[in-house]
């Protein structure tokens, strides 16, 4: 059983095998968070190690009485809301009829049941009956008809616990929420650092280590996506915690718009970190009998430093997040246009790449921006979801048959949440865009933002998406969106309601995504927006990869896949070889390394004009696409271990699969800088059996798994490796930027 109850003492006891999380119901019905880490006992009280103190500033509720010691503005709690008496982060602002700001919530009851509770209209992990456990507590706001739903769900095996809420409103009158989070983890000590991903576009989840310090820390996204800017995941670890060692916890929310987490240090060196929507322009009235449910958070914690955390969240996201056919089975390999081409071509240009994709073994050509409406370019074109039949001239039928005669899938790119003025769909429907009455919206990429909480717009992109996928044999959609938003108001609210405007563009788009994927169960949809501007788990509950960057420079996209491997598994990240010099930095990198780094994702392609790449190039990408293939199950099913940490280390980064049995692993190494007369490099890999014994590359020596773990594998010093991965039959570059593989097999020797 994860989740036990005291009912004598009141508290409640959640555990997964490898870690424990407390609440206790104080005597005046406040429910206090007293324990969230490594695995207690059934029977083990937490409230011990809070201290009650009368300090100055910090007051007392009314019904405390003469006991000064017990104060909301120190109290560990699980739901802290603001106006009562505690003046740290608030998990919510709550305005009563009466235009008073005040939440105080006790108490009332709980259930516990068998399975995972759902979220209303938004994305969530999922589970069968007896995968999770969930326990429902219901608190009452003091002096109203208030109720507030707390919900919890225990992975047990997984170490993963889930968190979301719903406010209910059994009141006569409306309530108003100006900031309404899903979750707050109060710990009462401050020695934490914060490990957070931020970002622009083209340069993705950059992960950054921080003390914490007295005051707030702040990541946030108010674009309208959870942005590239931040990620809706942070991580509060031990300070000398590494990949091996120490107390990590993870806090990840499930949701793809605005976002608000503030973590605090308080007077007493307490930390507090709070998570759920955006708080800018949030504004919702609740009427009666009417109810607000937030996005769902999903927390773990390791007490074996970062690597496992993040396996934690592998395992959970890919087996109880991720959905559909392509869940866990391969993708096609796909060759994409966009870098190839961009707006410029037509049906020959896209047939010659396509037969020299399926000649060097590609299964999918994935037509990109461009194929549709008046869209030469990105000033127009938007929204009219017609083929363009000056570049495909017969239709897309006729087209897509002669990609599947070449023997390949094909695949097409929708952005369905935008609009073009110059299109046909704005000339119809102006008043569908999101924009302030009397005022010219912002423009980003020359295009606006539908207001996707219609749902007139939902029914049209379903029709308009449907009405193609139904004309031919398309297996894949890529779900582009391609800029922050700005003048967030819909023409379907009132005044008051506009600070509901983003959620119910939110909840529009799950809808529509929903809705695509009940209709079409075999298709495989890749989330993008302007590469991972929305690489969150809520897209991926629809779209089991995502395109992890616009950025294809491979050594760029060695920081950006290491930022997004520490919560998302390494089978949603979208990866592609590209052509060099690259198109966003001008590098030159060799084609080998291109392949090495774009081929740890689940969703391995190329992105260039295969027609210009060399007789030698063509030979690689042969071998490439063979090991894609031949390692899916290492990669995609297999552990996967950060070797090195691109951010400190400047002269290689290296990452290893490793199968689940332990009898296989793939160690992949990348030159980031040369030294003359540089030092041996070394990569010790991970997670192989110890007395287990390995051949490399199938070549005769037989090492132990100790050994190599212990000792490592000398990687051949940089100016002898050769530019294209063969065998090192020359000292021939001197280049940067070569890479190596080792194939580690267990063998019976
Ligand atoms: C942004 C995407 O990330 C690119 O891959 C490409 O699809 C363009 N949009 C097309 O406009």
């Amino acid at each position: 059983m994860a989740i036990f109850f005291n009912e004598n003492k009141k508290i409640f006891t959640m555990s997964t095998n490898h870690s424990s999380y407390q609440m206790q119901v104080n005597p005046l019905g406040i429910l206090l968070h007293v324990y969230y880490g490594s695995k207690i006992c059934e029977q083990d009280e937490m409230g011990y190690l809070i201290s009650y103190r009368d300090r100055g500033f910090s007051g007392n509720p009314y019904d405390a009485l003469t006991d000064r010691t017990l104060s909301l503005d120190l109290l560990p709690q699980e739901y802290p809301t603001y106006g009562v008496g505690d003046y740290r982060v608030p998990t919510m602002e709550l305005v009563h009829a009466d235009g008073s700001y005040a939440a105080d919530f006790r108490y009332e009851s709980y259930c516990i049941k068998k399975g995972k509770y759902q979220v209303d209209g938004m994305p969530a992990l999922y589970a069968a009956e007896d995968e999770a456990e969930t326990l429902i507590i219901t608190l009452k706001e003091y002096a109203s008809d208030v109720r507030l739903l707390l919900y919890y769900s225990v992975f047990e095996e997984n170490d993963v616990i889930t968190r979301a809420a719903k406010i209910v409103n059994d009141g006569e009158s409306a309530i108003v929420l100006n900031r309404v989070l899903s979750a707050c983890l109060d710990f009462q000590y401050e020695d934490f650092d914060l490990i957070h991903f931020h970002g622009r576009h083209c340069m993705e989840r950059q992960m950054e280590r921080v003390n914490l310090m007295h005051g707030i820390h702040r990541l946030s996204s108010a674009r309208g996506a959870s942005s590239h800017h931040h990620n809706p995941f942070f991580i509060l670890c031990d300070k000398d915690a590494t990949e091996h060692y120490g107390k990590c916890y993870g806090i990840s929310l499930v949701y793809s718009g605005n976002f608000t987490a503030e973590i605090e240090v308080d007077q007493v060196n307490q930390t507090r970190a709070v998570i759920g929507i955006g708080d800018y322009q949030f504004h919702y009235n609740v009427k009666p009998k009417e109810s607000f449910m937030m996005p769902e958070v999903v927390m773990s914690y390791s007490e074996n430093g970062l690597q496992s955390l993040s396996h934690q969240y592998h395992k959970i996201y890919r087996h109880h997040l991720c959905r559909g056919k392509y869940q866990l089975t391969r993708r096609p390999i796909l060759i994409n246009n966009w870098e190839a081409t961009y707006f410029d071509f037509n049906e020959e240009k896209l047939l010659h790449i396509a037969e020299q994709a399926s000649e060097l073994g590609i299964e999918m050509l994935v037509m990109d921006d461009g194929w549709f409406g008046k869209r030469d370019s990105d000033y127009s074109g938007l929204g009219d979801w017609i083929v363009n039949t000056k570049k495909l001239k017969g239709g897309l039928k006729p087209f897509v048959e002669k990609v599947n005669a070449l023997g390949l899938k094909f695949g097409i790119w929708f952005e369905p949440e935008m609009v073009n003025e110059d299109s046909d769909l704005y000339r119809v429907h102006p008043e569908w865009v999101l924009q302030c009455p009397n005022r010219k919206p912002g423009r980003s990429r020359y295009q606006l933002v539908l207001d996707m909480g219609r749902k007139e717009v939902i029914d049209y992109l379903f029709d308009a998406i449907c009405s193609i996928l139904d004309s031919a044999n398309i297996e894949y959609v890529k779900w582009d969106m391609n800029r922050s938003m700005s003048d967030v108001y819909s023409n379907i609210l009132d005044k008051e309601s506009q600070g509901q405007a983003y959620h119910r563009y939110m909840l529009g788009l799950y809808d529509l995504l929903e809705r695509i994927v009940q209709r079409y169960p075999n298709l495989l949809l890749e989330g993008c927006s302007g590469g991972g501007g929305r690489f969150d788990p809520g897209m991926l509950y629809y779209s089991p990869q995502i395109w992890c960057s616009d950025d294809t420079d491979a050594i760029e996209r060695l920081k950006i896949q290491y930022g997004t491997s520490f919560c998302y598994p390494i089978s949603t990240v979208g990866a592609h070889v590209s052509a060099v010099p690259n198109h966003q930095t001008g590098r030159v990198v060799p084609y080998h390394t291109r392949g090495v780094v774009a081929s740890a994702a689940g969703g391995f392609g190329y992105e260039l004009d295969l027609s210009k790449v060399t007789e030698e190039e063509r030979r690689l990408t042969k071998i490439q696409v063979e090991n894609a293939k031949k390692y899916f199950d290492l990669v995609n099913n297999g552990t996967y271990y950060r070797l090195t940490n691109p951010f400190q280390n400047q002269t290689y980064t290296a990452w290893e699969f490793v199968s689940e049995d332990q009898s296989e692993a793939l160690v992949s190494a990348v030159i980031t800088k040369v030294y003359a007369n540089g030092a041996t490099l070394i990569v010790k890999p991970e997670g192989l059996q110890k007395d287990a014994l390995y051949q490399i590359d199938g070549k005769e020596q037989v090492y132990s798994g100790a050994a190599l773990m212990n000792g490592g594998i000398c990687i051949p010093l940089p100016n002898v490796l050769d530019p294209n991965g063969a065998e090192m039959q020359s000292v021939n570059s001197g280049k940067e930027y070569g890479a190596v593989q080792y194939h580690i097999v267990k063998c019976s020797k």
